[in-house]
């Protein structure tokens, strides 16, 4: 297989910009947590299609969490770029920023890490080319993404190797001190 011409971070580097209007808002008044989800896989999309040059879609999305609530009024800017590139696949970090427009206040409300495989015109899995590292930031972004992907391997086999022949009878007892009821008998 022909190797595709590396790409630097920068090249595919995305910057969304959106004002929060009220039509995004939930019961609450505040954003709708599903909007900012769209937002965030819109702009690891168009990043990733930037650095493999083609289409591509998103398999996974690493843990979200919203640290500080989003207001109508404010606006969101949504920073995407390439972390780490596998064969087919890459990994796109996006961080999310609310500002205040009246107060100028800064938030940094999360960055989630968006899994993406390149795919070709017959939908088949496609190289994504190499990423070029300008600098020890893309470095660090390249080495954390690695250990992530290792710790998630490791927790999926953790998980399994612990649920596999679970005994849902031996475990009742644990249920005593949680939040819940059982409305049948065994
Ligand atoms: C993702 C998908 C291609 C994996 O298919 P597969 O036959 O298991 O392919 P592979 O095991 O060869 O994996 C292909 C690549 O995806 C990566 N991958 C697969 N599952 C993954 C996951 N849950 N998280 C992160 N990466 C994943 C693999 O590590 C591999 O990367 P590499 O080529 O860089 O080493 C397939 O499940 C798919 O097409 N899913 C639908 C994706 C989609 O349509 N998304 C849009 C939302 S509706």
């Amino acid at each position: 297989m022909i190797e595709l011409p590396s790409k630097p971070v920068s090249y595919s580097r995305t910057i969304i910009t959106e004002l929060m209007i009220p039509s995004y808002s939930n019961f609450e008044g505040r954003i709708h947590g599903g909007i900012l989800l769209s937002l965030m896989d819109k702009a690891a999309t168009a990043c990733a299609a930037k650095h493999t040059g083609g289409y591509c879609v998103t398999v996974s999305v690493d843990e979200v969490s919203f640290f500080h609530p989003i207001e109508v009024g404010e606006i969101v800017t949504l920073m995407a770029s390439v972390n780490y590139v596998g064969n087919t696949s890459l990994v796109v970090g996006v961080k999310v920023e609310a500002e205040n427009i009246k107060t100028g206040v800064l938030k940094h409300t999360n960055t989630t890490y968006f899994n993406l495989v390149a795919k070709d015109e017959l939908g088949r899995l496609r190289q994504v080319p190499r990423l070029l590292l300008e600098n020890m930031e893309d470095v660090r972004r390249f080495t954390e993404a690695m250990i992530r992907r290792e710790f998630k391997l490791q927790t999926e086999v953790n998980f399994t190797a612990k649920t596999k022949n679970i005994d849902l009878i031996r475990e009742l007892p644990k249920l005593k001190k949680e939040r819940c009821e059982l409305s049948f008998d065994i």
